[in-house]
């Protein structure tokens, strides 16, 4: 087994659900996912990530990919069911994304969730070179930065956070509470989205465990954790270039057609996901219809919705929702040839969601709560063409740097109604002038800069200097 100098890992390896028996397969690119940010760095480097290949069973034999040695962590029927769609997507992802859906809390999700941790740990510390850097990422993994350095304390740990992290009043329900901060206080570095997140962290690190904190540092005994924001980015080279391929822009030409050359096009591409808040933007579409503020024929809405996570009763839930409110919605306002709204319940490749992207004239990411949202950073790098306006909710933390989108509270029903139209009616200049500030802001800022600036800090964390004269 190849020990790297650096290694990731994460709940995911970065391949695709379909491994072929041969074991060939390729990067998996989800819209808005955290191997989409990855991606980007590790592409160029010796690296081993470890990760789990997306199906219950025994850990298929992978190949290297783009030179990144694969370290697949096997997750059974019993493990999928009570660590990832138990502990980490009933308890933990409700809980951080604002209890918008009612967390559920099981003892027995808590044992998986522990017994999966220590084997990614175990994973990690097998791979690790010595003195090693190896970065967790995410909330499936809270456990495994103080697993890590209980069994290999020559390693400089750092922890990111993809998704928010809540306030104390929430995160106080788990009644795992202080088993989870002691979890991550195991790194040397534990990073988040926004400021507020390390914020909420240290409150708690004291209020939970009695710690000395700052937003920046945490006193553990004799060591320090550092914290921080570190906002998350996209490869914003690879989307420009994938934008601005003939054949991309030839299909955007032709989703236009297809969809009857609309006068507006508006799109929203998530996962099928509760937190991402596609009920409310239905609702203000189909009012908007109901007043006669947008009328069928000049006004196309697309709704990408990604299957996700689907045996967990909150989507499947969802799903039947939105999938009734759609029917409803294009039963109503649409015409023979001409819907409301276009539902596509499926995986998009990432070429035709660049063409989605310059086909659309104004793009609403309206969550209720999101770590990041790398949708609205991928719309913005794709419209090469300066073109397109972006309508975003103010609680997706890429509304700190994309502040010259439409700022929305997606709960403000008719505050979201008024967005929308003004997005529609955006004039051609200032459209030009909004996007091409978040452009400017997007290519200072990408995933280079992000996965850059976060190293650094974690080298800078003092860890590594007292490792070496240890
Ligand atoms: C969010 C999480 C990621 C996760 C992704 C897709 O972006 O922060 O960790 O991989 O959703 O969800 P899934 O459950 O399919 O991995």
């Amino acid at each position: 087994m190849r020990q790297s100098s650096l290694v990731v890992v994460a709940n995911r390896l970065p391949v695709d659900d379909n491994i072929a028996p041969d074991g060939a397969c390729e990067w998996r690119r989800s819209p808005g996912g955290l191997v989409s940010a990855l991606h980007a760095i590790l592409e160029h480097t010796t690296a081993t990530w470890v990760g789990w290949s997306g199906t219950a069973g025994p850990a298929p034999g992978l190949p290297d990919i783009g030179g990144i040695s694969m370290r697949p962590v096997p997750l059974t029927e019993d493990d999928f069911a009570h660590f990832y769609e138990g502990f980490a997507n009933s308890t933990l992802w409700p809980l951080y994304h604002d209890a918008v859906e009612q967390p559920t809390y099981h003892r027995s999700w808590w044992d998986a969730y522990q017994r999966v941790n220590q084997r990614f740990a175990e994973a990690a510390a097998e791979v690790a070179a010595e003195n090693a850097v190896v970065w967790v990422q995410d909330y499936h993994l809270q456990l495994v930065p103080a697993m890590l350095r209980e069994m290999r304390p020559d390693l400089l740990i750092g922890f990111f956070m993809h998704v928010p992290f809540p306030p104390p009043e929430l995160f106080m329900q788990l009644p795992r509470r202080a088993e989870l901060l002691g979890g991550l206080l195991g790194a040397d570095l534990v990073g988040f989205q926004r400021a507020q997140a390390a914020h909420n962290f240290a409150q708690l690190c004291t209020k939970v465990l009695g710690l000395p904190a700052t937003d920046r540092r945490i006193a553990v005994g004799e060591r320090f954790v550092r914290t921080g924001a570190f906002p998350v980015s996209i490869d914003v080279a690879e989307m420009e270039a994938l934008s601005g391929r003939p054949d991309v822009r030839t299909r955007a030409r032709q989703i236009r057609t297809d969809l009857g050359d609309p006068k507006h096009v508006l799109l929203s591409v998530d996962r099928l996901d509760y937190t991402k808040g596609i009920e409310h933007r239905l609702k203000a579409y189909s009012e908007l219809l109901e007043d006669g503020l947008v009328k069928v024929r000049d006004t196309v809405m697309v709704q990408v919705a990604v299957p996700s996570r689907e045996r967990v009763e909150h989507y499947a839930i969802l799903r039947d929702r939105v999938e009734r409110e759609v029917g409803r919605i294009n039963g109503e306002f649409g015409r023979v040839g001409e819907p409301a709204i276009h539902y596509l319940n499926q995986q998009f490749d990432r070429s035709e969601l660049a063409a989605l992207y310059q086909a659309a004239d104004v793009m609403v990411v309206t969550p209720l709560r999101d770590g990041m949202n790398l949708v609205a950073k991928e719309y913005v790098a794709a419209r090469v063409d300066g073109g397109g306006v972006l309508v975003l909710s103010e609680f997706a933390g890429a509304a700190d740097e994309l502040d010259r989108a439409f700022l929305v509270n997606p709960h403000d029903l008719e505050g979201l109604k008024r967005s929308l139209i003004d997005a529609i009616d955006c004039p051609k200049p200032e459209r030009a002038d909004r996007m091409s500030a978040m452009r400017t802001h997007l290519r200072d800022h990408d995933i280079r800069d992000w996965a850059r600036s976060y190293l650094t800090a974690l080298e800078d964390t003092g860890a590594l200097a007292e490792r070496l004269t240890a």
